[in-house]
């Protein structure tokens, strides 16, 4: 899969699957990361021993991974984190973040777009999404895109600067996910050029 989208400026992206060869790229891209977004992350990026770690486990973690890349620079990554079979496999996370000065450009719309019909070949029913408090960019499209939240744990846990955060859990089936992402993406003039 590889898909060329453009953003809300014109540029044009490519959206693909994080592969092996990527360690380097993904690291300069965590690397590049303003500290407000890096804080956030659940482990530290920073070091390419994680990046590397991350990309090689990814099969045997049943995480799906995609990056959006302009020039050979990743600018957005995204995952799907599956649940082993059991009581909550019909359950996936999502994650995603996008570089700074590709923020509100639609990006994060599109990356979703391309998660959301990877969820749908792999038969799941409903997406959740975790994220800290402060991360009010992350609850406004996740709003957005029909999830509501529905539990929040106050102070579970550490952001990277040591500092306790409420944790804060959305959620949504995928069908209402697709019908916000149809009405956004049809709205978008930007989207018709596509
Ligand atoms: C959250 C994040 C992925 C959004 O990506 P993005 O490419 O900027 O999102 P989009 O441009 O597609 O925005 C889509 C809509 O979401 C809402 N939105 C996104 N970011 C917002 C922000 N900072 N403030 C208010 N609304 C926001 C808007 O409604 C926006 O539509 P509009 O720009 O037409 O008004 C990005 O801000 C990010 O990487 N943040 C840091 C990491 C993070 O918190 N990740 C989530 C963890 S799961």
């Amino acid at each position: 899969m590889k898909r060329k989208v453009r953003l809300k400026d014109g540029s044009d992206v490519v959206i693909r699957p994080l592969r092996k060869e990527d360690i380097d790229r993904s690291h300069a891209f965590f690397q590049a990361l303003p500290p407000e977004d890096r804080a956030y992350l659940r482990v530290d990026v920073t070091k390419r021993e994680i990046v590397k770690r991350r990309i090689q486990t990814m099969k045997s973690c049943g995480v799906k991974r995609l990056v959006a890349v302009v020039d050979d620079r990743i600018v957005a990554d995204g995952a799907l984190e599956l649940e082993a079979p059991g009581w909550k496999e019909h359950m996936v996370e999502l994650r995603l973040i996008v570089a700074r000065p590709f923020q509100r450009k639609g990006l994060g719309m599109l990356m979703a777009r391309e998660l959301y019909l990877l969820a749908v070949k792999e038969n799941v029913e409903e997406v959740i999404v975790k994220m800290m408090r402060p991360q009010i960019g992350a609850h406004r499209i996740f709003k957005r895109l029909g999830f509501r939240e529905k539990a929040m744990l106050p102070e579970y846990v550490k952001d990277m600067g040591g500092k306790r955060q409420d944790l804060i859990v959305m959620r949504c089936n995928l069908e209402a996910m697709w019908k916000e992402l149809e009405v956004y993406l049809a709205e978008s003039d930007w989207q018709r050029v596509r």
